[in-house]
């Protein structure tokens, strides 16, 4: 039985590398992807100021909350939620948490797989010089009607993504995630702030960018752009899914997890603004809209690299860094169910990790093929392809609503004297702050967002 596993008894060598991997984990696409494009379909200003909301208030509390769980139980996050319920008298059906994370993990990387992939294709053809002197019309075209439209492309690159994850996730957490995380994470840092530098300096629109991301026009504001904002906090830190409840069981016991998820909150933070002041200065001078939607970064960007002189490298070296913050990413999106397939099954990690990197490899087929085959609307649900789907299903429900039940379980589930052990906060004061969080403001702004983006829609 599942139960009497042994625990997982591996752990991260020190404090810092599992700040290294969990902000490995939530720097990504989220952060250099989606939330510059997000913001830009959302108006700005108010969207963001929502999102910094949601990041503390609902984010970090829920972060502590995996974190905990994971060290407390030391497992694969089905049998942890599953036994930790059993311990404390619950429903076993808790383990129900684990599984939907599972298959939200997989959800998420088969379109994760598929951008990590355009970026991939865009490092090489912005090296070789591809883009060189295209007006942004002809960029447009290339992206829409090149790439996008190009199923042998986007087939190799999704592929060539699932094997460089694949083969960091089966070497394991020493060999494969703390050895890539240690040479990613500070090549990451170092690139963005050089684009930082040249954003400012070389842009002449530094100052418009940063107005668009921090003037707050509240009128602009929907539920809906409510519930993306939130949803987003929960994609960009990986919560709601227990990707960091999975690396929260490699945590070394005397490390203290309210520091450590407030670090790793930060740092993602600070990368999607940073993102957001690299990107929005160089879409204004090129006298563009930052509404491109996904196409923000291979068009918008891209067109800017086009143009300037040494572009190539510039453009070249970003994609590099989308790339390396995508692989980072990606492997925590398979370690729940890597883990899972492990323990369960008694299976070697390359085993588990080969059949779950072949799972997401087809449902990332599947995600490729509804940009451009599978186009048409009878391939569609709610008027969205899989690729749509999967990014609003994980992102806007499964996420928050997983991260909601984790609170509530950490809150009200878990005795309180166990996870006031585990998180061995500094003062009382901060664990009840923390507690009241858990069980009745993070779940309650969930709930709230949910009810009233469903009653803005249907009324
Ligand atoms: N946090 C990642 C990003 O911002 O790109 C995406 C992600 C990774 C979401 C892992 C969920 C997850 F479990
Ligand atoms: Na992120």
């Amino acid at each position: 039985m599942a139960e009497n596993a042994p625990t997982v008894t591996e752990t991260w060598a020190t404090r810092w590398t599992f700040i290294l991997a969990a902000s490995g984990s939530a720097i990504g696409l989220g952060n250099i992807w989606k939330f510059p494009f997000i913001t830009g379909e959302n108006g700005g200003g108010a969207f963001v100021l929502v999102y910094l909301l949601c990041i503390a208030m609902v984010g970090i509390p829920i972060m502590m909350s995996e974190v905990l769980i994971g060290r407390h139980a030391r497992h694969n996050p089905i049998t942890a939620m599953g036994q930790l319920a059993r311990e404390s008298g619950a429903s076993r059906l808790w383990g129900g948490v684990g599984w939907m994370g599972v298959l939200a993990g997989i959800m998420i990387l088969s379109f994760y797989s598929v951008v990590a992939g355009w970026s991939l294709d865009y490092t090489v053809e912005l090296f070789a010089g591809n883009f060189n002197g295209m007006s942004s019309d002809e960029v447009g075209v290339a992206f829409g009607e090149g790439l996008l439209q190009d199923v042998t492309k986007l087939t190799i690159w999704h592929t060539v993504f699932m094997v460089l994850t694949a083969i960091v996730v089966a070497l394991g957490i020493h060999k494969g995630l703390e050895n890539s995380v240690k040479l990613m994470m500070p090549a990451l840092f170092v690139l963005l702030l050089a684009m930082l530098v040249y954003s400012a300096t070389q842009t002449g629109h530094f100052g418009q960018g940063f107005n668009y991301l921090f003037d707050f026009d509240f009128s602009k504001l929907s539920w809906n752009a409510v519930l993306s904002a939130m949803g987003h906090a929960f994609f960009t830190l990986s919560l709601g899914m227990c990707a960091i409840m999975a690396y929260g069981a490699y945590m070394p016991k005397q490390a203290s997890i309210g520091g450590t998820v407030i670090t790793v909150a930060v740092l993602d933070t600070l990368v999607a603004l940073i993102a957001g002041l690299v990107i929005f200065p160089i879409v204004f001078a090129n006298g563009m809209e930052p509404s491109a939607g996904p196409g923000l970064l291979f068009v918008s960007l891209t067109s800017a690299f086009a143009q300037l002189p040494g572009g190539q490298f510039v453009g070249g070296v970003f994609f590099l860094l989308v790339s390396i913050a995508a692989l980072s990413s990606s492997i925590s999106l398979i370690e729940p169910s890597a883990a899972w397939v492990t323990e369960r099954f008694n299976m070697g990690r390359v085993g588990a990790v080969t059949l779950l990197s072949l799972i997401v490899w087809v449902f990332g087929i599947a995600c490729l093929l509804s940009l451009n085959v599978w186009s048409g609307a009878e391939y569609q649900l709610f008027g969205m392809g899989v690729f749509d789907l999967f990014d609003f299903l994980t992102a806007n429900i499964m996420l928050p609503l997983g991260g909601m039940l984790i609170a509530i379980f950490a809150g009200w589930v878990m005795k309180r004297s166990v996870v006031l052990n585990e998180l061995a906060l500094k003062s009382l004061v901060r664990f009840n702050l923390w507690r009241s969080m858990v069980r009745v403001i993070s779940p309650l702004a969930v709930f709230v967002v949910f009810v009233m983006t469903l009653y803005q829609k249907f009324s």
